[in-house]
């Protein structure tokens, strides 16, 4: 809930947490930083999630990433300069029969190969 109020979880506002739960800040990092759904960075207005579980890492998921990470000139884990998009890769987002599969925000993309990604890209512009 906080995560979506801020939009991140920096240290300042995992303290608040942590004083305001009554929980060791150690606990709430430790959360924080085992799952992935979970980030201390800002991220970007689109965030690209592009799937490498095992249906989509076999059917192409990691030339998805290298190409929106040419596309984009960021790598997984960053947020573009202009801060519109951001990569992070995920396991499974529930469409492994269409694989791959990447989603931006709430949108998902099935059957996704690298060629598509330039248009895909080009509706959030
Ligand atoms: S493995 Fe990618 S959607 Fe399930």
């Amino acid at each position: 809930m906080v995560q979506g109020v801020y939009g991140h979880l920096p240290m300042e506002i995992q303290q608040r947490i942590a004083m305001r739960m009554d929980i060791p800040l150690s606990e709430i990092s430790g959360v924080i930083s085992f799952y992935s759904f979970f980030t201390t960075q800002p991220k970007g207005k689109y965030v690209i999630n592009i799937c490498l579980g095992t249906a989509c890492y076999v059917r192409g998921g990691k030339n998805i990433v290298e190409k929106l990470e040419e596309l984009l000139h960021i790598r997984v884990g960053e947020t573009t300069e202009d801060k519109k998009f951001s990569i992070n890769v995920m396991r499974c987002i529930g469409a492994c029969g269409l694989a791959p599969a990447i989603s931006i925000n709430d949108q998902v993309y099935k059957q996704v190969n690298p060629d598509k990604l330039s248009l895909i890209l080009a509706t959030y512009e």
